[in-house]
């Protein structure tokens, strides 16, 4: 093992350029604690993010070697084993600065595919109760464990080809939530996702399933939505 990393940083927004820092190698490091020992113990005024350090937020994915990661739990040892690191910030999104991007049009496009629970039975009627291991309790599982770090999102070409397209996250949440049998907005979600810019405009590339970090398949729930919107298209429902 090298005694020290190479690491190569984005600085700036837009423009830019990457700068050269040199951090001490540690057993057990992640790529969270290399850009943490940078910006405590060398440059201040580096811009980054991250919050619960233990894979659950969803705040700390960047660029890793050219590759979206969260890098609170991607250790140095695993993707850089020659000591040399380049950190980026994610791809498909606005810089706002350093390794911090804007949020802001990945969760608009959540709403668009009207991804949020929409009851349809007041709070004051008891839970529902829905069998473990009926299809559509399954099928809602697989994709809820999202956290909506925007690693898929970062690395779906389509998305870099048609920014309008609605992405991996917010369909998998649309999705989950068309096979949750308690909600009311099955047909209106239907509708927002079965666009242009929606699961059609999926090429099945798989990038977003090989490298979500809570192993979801958001491709296999938009091959979902796809088969969801035909039926509904041929009954004359869309
Ligand atoms: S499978 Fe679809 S959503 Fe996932 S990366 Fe490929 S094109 Fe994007
Ligand atoms: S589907 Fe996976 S990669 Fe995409 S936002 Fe959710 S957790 Fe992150
Ligand atoms: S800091 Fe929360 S997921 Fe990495």
């Amino acid at each position: 093992m090298t005694e020290s990393l190479s690491v190569s940083v984005w600085r700036g927004g837009a423009v830019g350029a990457f700068r050269e820092y040199s951090v001490p190698r540690r057993a057990s490091q992640t790529v969270l604690d290399v850009v943490t020992h940078i910006q405590r113990r060398i440059d201040p005024t580096l811009a980054y993010r991250f919050a619960c350090r233990v894979g659950m937020c969803g705040s700390c994915a960047m660029t890793v070697n050219g590759v979206a990661r969260w890098t609170c739990r991607t250790h140095v040892a695993r993707v850089a084993p020659h000591g040399r690191l380049e950190i980026a910030p994610l791809a498909n999104l606005p810089v706002i600065r350093d390794l911090v991007c804007d949020l802001d049009v990945f969760f608009e496009k959540w709403q668009r595919a009207r991804g949020r629970f929409e009851p349809s039975a007041p709070a004051s009627t008891d839970f529902a109760r829905i069998a473990p291991d009926s299809g559509e309790r399954r099928a809602a599982e697989a994709g809820i464990e999202c956290i909506g770090c925007a690693v898929c999102y970062a690395s779906c070409d389509v998305v870099a080809w048609n920014p309008a397209y609605l992405g991996p996250a917010a369909l998998n949440r649309a999705w989950t939530l068309m096979n949750d049998a308690r909600d009311a907005a099955h047909g209106a979600r239907l509708r927002a996702v079965a666009g242009d810019a929606g699961c059609h405009a999926c090429h099945t590339q798989l990038s977003c399933t090989e490298r979500c970090p809570k192993g979801i398949s958001p491709t296999a729930g938009i091959a979902g939505l796809k088969r969801m919107s035909v039926r509904a298209l041929i009954r004359g429902a869309l």
